[in-house]
């Protein structure tokens, strides 16, 4: 049976991920422009990004005024009920930028430290994914209809050998960092089917959860871009690290179906794919 508390928690996480979605979707001005940049000139943040992060920890902190809240657009607060919520409000905003389909509203709800709930709302697509540990993922298609039954239960592919593995990564907005992944990318493409990016962190951990990917990794993310996605890909049958025998994180993320995470990850360290 579910916790009672992790299903309060998804339903408050699937609510704000479909009013921020909803939000990013409908109210994209039409001559959007970045709004600052972060890390480097290439790192950018719109009105729409803090619009989004204000809508979702307001209805939050409405709700469950005690929890402590991490968000991308500098939300962070500790709280005192043992829950913390870890929010991108838009993943993949380079592509929102420009106009291309592939972002995501990414909130997930730790208790303890350790994940419970993640949720991932990628609107463009028209698809919601969900998990809450111990009990599954799922994908809700019905976006479009306005509706949110119609589930179905996500489990990633069987393991293609690995020059037949189609694997996504990202690369980081600062310049030497994305040069040395441009060197381990060039190392990888030989001996895989292919790499894709598609510039959401948390939209290629679901493709990993929904078949769609066989392995996703990449290096510099926060946890914002991993939290919800990487419970997703695990409650799929996914296997996730980042360097070996440690969990993932901004050194190296590492996600695919059993079969490919450990050659992907092996391949990954002999390449000193999170040196400089
Ligand atoms: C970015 C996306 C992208 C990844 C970057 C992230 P943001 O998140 O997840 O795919 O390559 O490392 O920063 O900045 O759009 O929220």
């Amino acid at each position: 049976m579910t916790d009672p508390l992790h299903t309060d928690l998804l339903a408050l996480a699937q609510e704000a991920a479909r009013r921020a979605g909803t939000l990013l979707r409908d109210g994209r001005p039409a001559d959007l422009a970045v709004a600052a940049t972060k890390s480097s000139p290439i790192d950018v943040v719109t009105e729409m990004d803090i619009a989004a992060e204000k809508l979702i920890t307001g209805l939050i902190a409405e709700h469950r005024p005690d929890d402590g809240i991490l968000g991308e657009e500098g939300a962070a607060t500790e709280g005192t009920s043992g829950v913390r919520w870890v929010i991108d409000p838009l993943d993949g905003t380079v592509n929102y930028l420009y106009g291309l389909p592939t972002w995501a509203v990414s909130i997930a709800a730790e208790q303890d430290g350790e994940t419970v709930v993640g949720v991932v709302a990628a609107p463009m697509r028209g698809e919601t994914f969900h998990a809450v540990r111990g009990r599954g993922a799922w994908a809700t298609g019905a976006w479009a209809t306005g509706a949110w039954d119609g589930e179905r239960s996500l489990a990633c592919r069987p393991a293609p050998p690995l020059d037949h593995a189609l694997v996504s990564t990202g690369f980081n907005y600062v310049a030497d960092v994305r040069a040395h992944q441009a060197d381990v990318a060039q190392r990888l493409i030989p001996l895989l089917r292919d790499i894709r990016r598609g510039g959401s962190a948390a939209v290629d951990l679901c493709d990993v959860a929904a078949g769609r990917l066989d392995g996703y990794y990449e290096r510099g993310l926060h946890p914002w871009d991993l939290a919800a996605g990487d419970l997703i890909a695990r409650e799929a049958g996914a296997l996730t690290g980042g360097r070996p025998g440690e969990r993932p994180s901004g050194d190296l993320a590492v996600a695919g179906t059993p079969g490919v995470f450990e050659p992907l990850q092996r391949l990954l360290e002999d390449f000193g794919a999170w040196h400089d």
